[in-house]
């Protein structure tokens, strides 16, 4: 099969969890092995709702990157850059930002909900460009495919439509509408059975060692009708029982019939699972350790340099089409 160019990104949140690492990071790797892959830290995107705190993304795109090496994205094989450091994003943003409708903006879901969790207040312009900037990000390295969770459909929904409009305006091909390959995993419990994330003071970080990882396994909620150890418990309402298929997929089915029947006690249960992540992610554990702080500048300024090689002559086509 004929490599393909696949672009994606990811918001600078600081440490990831085991959620992004078997959703998001593992998939990248994968594609990475055949593709041509661009990843990029979308920093700009998270100064859309962070600009009051901008001081803190630096520390987050550092942390972020550490995490992303440490779970196998191989630099020698995928460029990996900041959104920021590539000029070409911003000036491709404001030219495109002529031609897009306002209407197409104001309908996508994640404008609307923070218009609404704002109780109205004006979100910015900036945030309101949110769509068209992911655009420009896969546009700028002419990806082809876009490997994202279902959160970002919407977003590539109107992406499409922008690039199908920008070719009916200046031709067919100035840009390529972008597919996106779906993610498999639907998302991970954390240690209080909702959807794994930081902002829930939930989660398993890449970078918790086997003392914290232990720790947090232990305190997670289980089926609150087995209150004693031999009472039949319920794996289907469990989070516990759901960890285990990322780790000890093998053992899941002894697992939940002796969960049932009530031989296997919650303590143990989650002993278990703590070994079971131990093997899983100690050695992504080690390998983070590793990783020397300082090569994360170095990774990311060859990342910046091949991005924008390929940003530049981008650009140059669109303003060519648009007869700039
Ligand atoms: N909006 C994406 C998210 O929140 C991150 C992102 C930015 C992205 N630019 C992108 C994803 C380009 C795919 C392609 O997860």
């Amino acid at each position: 099969m004929a490599r393909r160019r696949v672009m994606s990104g990811m918001r600078p949140t600081g440490r990831l969890h085991i959620g992004h690492l078997v959703g998001v990071l593992r998939g990248w790797v994968a594609l990475t092995a055949d593709n041509d892959a661009f990843f990029e830290v979308a920093d700009l995107h998270a100064l859309t709702t962070a600009y009051d705190r901008s001081d803190t993304i630096g520390a987050s795109i550092h942390e972020m990157v550490i995490d992303w090496l440490a779970a196998g994205v191989d630099p020698e094989r995928a460029t990996l850059y900041v959104q920021s450091h590539i000029p070409q994003i911003a000036e491709m943003h404001l030219l495109l930002s002529m031609i897009v409708p306002l209407a197409w903006l104001q309908r996508v879901p994640t404008f609307k909900d923070q218009i609404a969790a704002l109780g109205g207040e004006v979100a910015t312009y900036g945030f309101l460009g949110y769509p068209l900037m992911q655009l420009v990000d896969i546009a700028a390295m002419r990806g082809e495919f876009v490997p994202v969770g279902r959160d970002q459909l919407a977003h590539l929904e109107v992406a499409r439509e922008i690039v199908r409009r920008v070719n009916h305006l200046y031709g067919a091909g100035t840009l390529v509408e972008p597919q996106p390959i779906l993610g498999e995993f639907p998302g991970v419990p954390g240690t209080d059975g909702r959807k794994m994330s930081k902002s829930y003071g939930n989660d398993i970080q890449i970078a918790d060692d086997a003392q914290v990882t232990t720790k947090k396994i232990r305190s997670m909620v289980t089926d609150p009708l087995k209150v004693r150890r031999n009472d039949p418990g319920r794996p289907e309402v469990c989070p516990v029982f759901e960890l285990h298929h990322l780790t000890n997929a093998a053992r899941v089915p002894s697992i939940e019939e002796q969960c049932r029947t009530g031989a296997l006690g919650c303590v143990d249960c989650k002993t278990d699972l703590a070994q079971s992540f131990d093997l899983a992610f100690g050695p992504i554990r080690a390998r983070r350790a590793e990783i020397d702080p300082a090569s994360v500048a170095g990774v990311l300024a060859d990342g910046a340099e091949r991005a924008r090689a390929i940003a530049s002559g981008e650009l140059r086509a669109l303003k060519t089409r648009m007869s700039l």
